[in-house]
């Protein structure tokens, strides 16, 4: 597999988009500390705890992980079989980014209630957000048109098929975010309703775009001949992922029929991700394994909410938290870091290692809030452990940031000459 030095062009603008995504991150990590530290104080400092909540899980979502994904398809473009346009890409990226920002103070204000502007209330969360489902479409209609032209477009390239899928349930997932957006600025709709619509696009977001792209930029790592239990797999997917939004919901508000759909939707998904990942699992260097670690451990906490009293069972202890943050701090982010430093070099991308750390630190003091930890342990303890997690990963992930912003005094190792990541 041949790399280019960062110092390229070619390489150089999608390094810029990652990095500015990773300041995104950090931001978002601290609005996450704060959300603990208001737990801590029983008051969100004037904001309501929701707001907090949207402000992060958005600006994490749609200003870190979202462009970071864009930056490094775009640098990787080749290895999945496409032939991007650079600047188009990236404009979609940072714009994706650019409306995040806009749009996280107006969330931590307003959620997605109207603001009076002048005469004018104006939802503006909702109304921003709205503009970023345009851009994720002009990205997606990229993808395509490159997927069509590619001279190789019939040929077999895993890769590229796993990107189309999440690229795929990108577009669909944000039917969800726009049946969201038309209840709260209409104020119709009842509690069913607006969960549904939550879940459909948290989930199919969520699992079906950033979990498969991730996987998709880690079968891009891999030179390997696709099998036919690959294209198995990916069927799986493509018919479990838009049923999963249904296990997640609350069980007590879904008929079984639905229920029944949504188990059997979490059991197709995480057979799929099983069968795709565990090929890589040799293959793969240190950092990524770690990635590929925390996605087959999401995997199988989806099989086992394709387990109904199992699925009953995690919904009562609250595992729901725990679950996303594996997902999406644990295999997501760590597989954009992990390949973002074999991609622009070790120096010049946020360290693994410090980021592995921070997510640990996260996930590890997450886990007593849920209802796993015995009651015998728990106290203010757990809230004041879960601050300091979440407080930690927040300073982490700064400093890995700071120190690949850091203008270097010698010149980095290109990243063919740079030790690989072991
Ligand atoms: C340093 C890293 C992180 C910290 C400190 C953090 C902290 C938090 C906190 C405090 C909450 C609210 C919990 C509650 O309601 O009790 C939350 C929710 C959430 N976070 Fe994170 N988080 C981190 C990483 C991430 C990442 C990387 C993502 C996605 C890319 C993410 C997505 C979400 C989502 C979607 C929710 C809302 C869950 C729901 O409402 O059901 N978080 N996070």
């Amino acid at each position: 597999m041949t790399r280019t030095s960062t110092h390229s062009p070619n390489l150089a603008a999608p390094r810029r988009l990652f990095m500015a995504s990773a300041l995104g991150f950090v931001v978002a990590a601290a609005l996450g500390a704060l959300f603990r530290f208001g737990m801590l104080r029983g008051d969100f400092f004037g904001l309501q705890a929701g707001d907090l909540r949207h402000a992060h899980s958005h600006l994490m979502l749609m200003g870190w992980a979202t462009p970071a994904l864009i930056a490094l398809i775009t640098a990787r473009a080749p290895a999945l079989g496409l032939k991007l346009p650079l600047r188009a890409t990236l404009a979609t990226g940072w714009a994706a980014l650019a409306l995040a920002a806009l749009s996280t103070p107006a969330f931590a204000l307003y959620g997605y209630r109207s603001a009076a502007i002048g005469d004018a209330n104006i939802p503006i969360a909702a109304a921003l957000s709205g503009v970023a489902m345009l851009v994720w479409y002009a990205f997606a209609a990229l993808v395509a048109i490159a997927a069509r032209r590619a001279p190789d477009a019939h040929a077999p390239n895993p890769a590229r098929s796993l990107l189309k899928i999440a690229v795929g349930a990108m577009v669909i997932s944000s039917v969800g975010a726009w049946a969201l957006a038309a209840q709260m600025i209409t104020k119709s709709g009842d509690a069913l309703s607006q969960q549904l619509a939550v879940h459909f696009f948290v989930d199919l977001f969520g699992i079906g775009w950033l979990l498969v792209g991730a996987l998709a930029l880690l079968r891009a790592e891999i030179a390997r001949h696709p099998s036919p239990t690959e294209t198995r797999a990916r069927w799986m997917l493509l018919a479990g992922l838009p049923l999963l939004f249904l296990a997640g919901m609350p069980s007590a508000e879904l008929g079984p029929a639905l229920r029944i759909l949504g188990h059997v939707g979490a059991a197709l998904s995480a057979a799929g991700f099983v069968a795709l990942s565990l090929p890589l699992w040799r293959v793969l260097g240190a950092w990524r394994r770690v990635a590929l670690g925390f996605l087959l451990a999401s995997a199988l906490m989806l099989a086992s909410i394709a387990i109904p009293p199992v699925a009953h069972w995690g919904q009562t202890a609250g595992l729901r938290l725990f679950f996303l943050h594996t997902a999406f701090a644990g295999a997501v982010t760590l597989t954009l870091i992990s390949v973002a430093a074999r991609q622009f070099g070790p120096s010049r991308s946020p360290s693994p290692a410090t980021w592995t750390l921070a997510v640990a630190l996260l996930l590890s003091t997450l886990l007593p809030l849920t209802g796993i930890w015995p009651a015998a342990l728990s106290g203010r303890w757990v809230l004041v452990s879960a601050l300091a997690g979440a407080l930690g990963a927040t300073i982490l992930s700064a400093l890995a940031t700071l120190q690949a912003l850091l203008p270097r005094t010698a010149p980095s190792p290109t990243p063919s000459q740079a030790p690989r990541q072991q």
